[in-house]
């Protein structure tokens, strides 16, 4: 089995809540109700997966959940907790929950990691209560034109459940689409150790085109993020540069893979400075707002660190290859 196979793969993500009559959550970092078969279904759906969370709820449960991935964000780089994975932003709990080849994510609170998730969301996984509360916490309105109700079941109170209540699972409509970040050089193109400052010294990468093609019919953007500091060097034009990316197009054109946009950053970092330059990610970001993509189905592939810190940095997960190894891509 390819290794860079295996991370060919997006995350589903569900926040699971539970809220009362005016979205009540919680109060002095408590839950407001005792809820049994509630808790118990959480369990069960929640099991074998990752949980991601706010470091305040991760002190109110007290530890880590049993069989279950437990991510917590945190701004407190000093935390320490047996079994517990903490990062400092809910993009990098996605790209370290996609490390760990997770496929479904449950966020599981507080409000803030709730508002902050709410739009990426997948699904949105709620019960109910049927009450008003006081509340210090509230998850945020649910927008009806945003999330469909799927599926909803109403529960009756009893002798250990003192609210009636229902549980409603609602799906994202947003149209959101999967992208494949790429590298230029070295990975649509030979590495050639230098910089390519004409059309005659760019061979492409044949060998990658089958996997792009796959990917683009299955509704990828294909995107592609370069950085061309030989233009700040003085060593290549904008408008050559554009003839070597037609000849890259036109290429795997002939391939059957078209790309949606080739951004590249003109700057180099002994000349001055940019935020465009990979390891930065402002390119990334630029396309991702442009194409509306789902940055937890989307990933990089680049030849050099540099690439995944540029993914990582927009929440994308990044995946390095060697130069020019782009033939057991799938
Ligand atoms: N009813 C339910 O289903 C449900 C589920 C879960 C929780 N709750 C309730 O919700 C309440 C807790 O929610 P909460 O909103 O107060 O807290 P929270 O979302 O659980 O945690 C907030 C903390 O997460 C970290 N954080 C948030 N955004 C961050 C970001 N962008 N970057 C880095 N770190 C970030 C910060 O931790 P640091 O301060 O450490 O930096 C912040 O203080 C409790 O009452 C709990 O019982 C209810």
């Amino acid at each position: 089995m390819n290794q860079q196979a295996n991370y060919i793969c997006s995350v589903k993500v569900t926040i699971i809540a539970a809220i009362g009559a005016n979205n009540e959550l919680g109060k002095d970092n408590k839950l407001l109700w005792h809820l049994p078969n509630d808790l118990k279904r959480f369990k069960q759906i929640t099991t074998g997966h990752c949980i991601i969370m706010g470091r305040k709820t991760f002190d109110s449960l007290g530890k880590a959940l049993p069989n279950r991935t437990t991510i917590v964000i945190t701004r407190n780089k000093a935390i320490a907790v047996e079994n517990v994975l903490c990062v400092e932003s809910l993009k990098q709990a996605f790209v370290a929950a996609r490390k760990l080849k997770e496929e479904h994510c449950f966020i599981i609170g507080g409000a803030q990691i709730y508002r902050q998730s709410i739009h990426d969301a997948d699904e949105l996984d709620i019960t109910h209560v049927h009450e008003s509360f006081e509340a210090d916490v509230f998850f945020p309105a649910i927008d009806q034109n945003k999330f469909t109700e799927m599926n909803r079941e109403n529960f009756q109170k009893d002798e250990k459940h003192i609210y009636n209540y229902s549980i409603s699972t609602y799906k994202n409509n947003d149209k959101k689409v999967a992208a494949i970040f790429l590298d230029r050089d070295g990975v649509l193109n030979k590495e050639i150790g230098g910089y390519i400052t004409n059309t005659d010294a760019l061979e492409i990468n044949e060998a990658i085109a089958p996997f792009l093609k796959k990917k683009q019919s299955e509704g990828y953007k294909l995107i592609v993020i370069t950085n061309q500091g030989a233009i700040d060097k003085g060593e290549l034009t904008h408008e050559t540069l554009k003839e070597i990316n037609n000849k890259l197009k036109d290429a795997f054109a002939k391939l059957g893979v078209t790309f949606n946009e080739i951004y590249y950053c003109p700057h180099h970092n002994e000349i001055s400075m940019c935020l465009c330059r990979k390891p930065k990610s402002l390119l990334l970001e630029k396309a991702i707002a442009r194409f509306n993509i789902n940055i937890n189905k989307s990933i990089m592939i680049g030849d050099h660190e540099r690439d995944r810190y540029c993914a990582e940095g927009a929440g994308v997960f990044g995946v390095i290859i060697p130069s020019n190894e782009v033939g057991n891509l799938y």
